[in-house]
């Protein structure tokens, strides 16, 4: 009986160790369909996943609410959009919790790779207004 619990303690360690694996994403990220739109597809999941932290009462940039999201995200290069080059981008890597600046965002638990997978898209898309 103790051996099983061993076992028991020994896989969930083993789980946790790749839950922290960082390029988990790169494999997994699963496909999405063309033409994503960033009002209809990103601009829903910055609403839910980012806009609570990213808005001027909360003093933190860029503003990711609606209506502002798309120009503070594509002004300046502060935020490493790079329209077609999803793997150059910047906030690509914050997203996969990769970034090398410790900036992994959201902060407390990262998007489901489905969101990621949209958002790689749409910047591969050309990054849109779309
Ligand atoms: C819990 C609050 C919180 C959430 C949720 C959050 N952020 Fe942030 N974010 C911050 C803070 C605070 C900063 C300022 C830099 C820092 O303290 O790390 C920041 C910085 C950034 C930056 C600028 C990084 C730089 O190089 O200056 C970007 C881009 C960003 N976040 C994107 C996002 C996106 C996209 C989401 C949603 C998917 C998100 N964040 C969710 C709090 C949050």
């Amino acid at each position: 009986m103790k051996k099983v619990i061993k076992l028991f303690v020994l896989g969930g360690a083993l789980v946790l160790l790749a839950a922290c694996e960082n390029d988990k994403f790169e494999e997994e990220l699963p496909v999405v369909k063309d033409n994503v739109s960033f009002a209809l597809d990103i601009q829903p999941i910055l609403n839910v996943q980012c806009a609570g932290c990213h808005n001027p009462a909360a003093n933190v940039e860029p503003d990711l609410r609606e209506d502002f999201a798309y120009s503070s995200l594509m002004e300046g290069d502060e935020e490493g959009i790079i329209p077609g080059d999803s793997e150059g981008s910047e906030l690509v890597e914050m997203l996969e919790w990769n970034s090398e600046d410790g900036n992994n965002m959201p902060k407390a638990t990262p998007l489901s790779p489905l969101n990621i997978a949209l958002i790689r898209k749409w910047i591969d898309e050309g990054a849109l207004n779309n």
